[in-house]
């Protein structure tokens, strides 16, 4: 439907899309992480590509090729996430938060290999990363600049859905239900997108490029009427 020049209605439009997972260093070799994959960032700046926007993708640990036409910026950390990804919004009609982004660190990062000293394990502390999400929200760079995020959820969806909605300030939350024999990565899986204006989009399972084509949907429809 809407590709492929077709339908080119974010011609003219700049889209930032964050995505994979970040990595939280413990010493030179070692970090903390999460199992992201990248592609339904990927898939969201490929098919913005295709609907006419020039796309920024922010990519922390994604091995996965570049999607032809996207400025790609590879990161690593939450922080360099969040440093990149404020950079790019400051230009951008749009913003789509699709990185699992870790929302803790440990406070100390080693200079050299953690090494066995023998007497057992040393605690790892932790500290809180900046919520980017509610950062770019709070901010709003451009006037009308749409923010997204996404969100996983494994009970009450809806409820904790329109609470996390309400406590980022984002315009769509993309809430996917999981857990409960509902794993990442299976076919049963459903998503819903939910608005600031109370709108909750339901999105049948399928390919995260046609979830992806719901997001810039309803992005596009939320843009004001013309470019830049
Ligand atoms: N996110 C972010 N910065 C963080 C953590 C999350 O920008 N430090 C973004 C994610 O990219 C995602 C959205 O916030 O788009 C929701 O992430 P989620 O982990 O569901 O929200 P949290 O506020 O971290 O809540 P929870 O305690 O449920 O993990
Ligand atoms: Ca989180």
């Amino acid at each position: 439907l809407a590709r492929g020049g077709l339908h080119a209605d974010l011609a003219g439009r700049r889209v930032v899309v964050s995505a994979g997972g970040t990595r939280e260093a413990l010493d030179p070799v070692r970090f903390l992480g999460n199992r992201s994959s990248g592609l339904q960032g990927y898939a969201l700046a490929a098919t913005a590509v295709a609907r006419g926007a020039r796309v920024t993708l922010v990519s922390a640990n994604v091995a996965l090729p570049a999607p032809a036409g996207a400025d790609v910026r590879p990161v690593t950390s939450a922080l360099e996430l969040r440093e990149a990804v404020l950079g790019a919004a400051a230009e951008a009609d749009a913003v789509v938060m699709a990185a699992a982004v870790a929302d803790f660190r440990p406070d100390t990062v080693a200079a050299g290999k953690i090494k066995k000293t023998g007497a057992g394990p040393a605690p790892i502390t932790l500290v809180e990363n900046p919520d980017i999400l509610a950062e770019i929200s709070g901010k709003r760079a451009r006037p009308g600049q749409i923010v997204a995020g996404f969100a996983a959820e494994t009970d009450n969806v809806l409820e904790n859905g329109r609470d996390k909605l309400r406590r980022k300030g984002c315009d769509l939350l993309v809430v996917n239900q999981v857990g409960d024999g509902r794993a990442f990565g299976t076919a049963d899986n459903q998503a819903v997108v939910l608005g600031a204006d109370g709108s909750a989009t339901e999105i049948p399972y399928g390919p995260k490029e046609g979830l992806a084509d719901r997001v810039w949907d309803l992005v596009a429809e939320r843009l004001g009427a013309g470019a830049g």
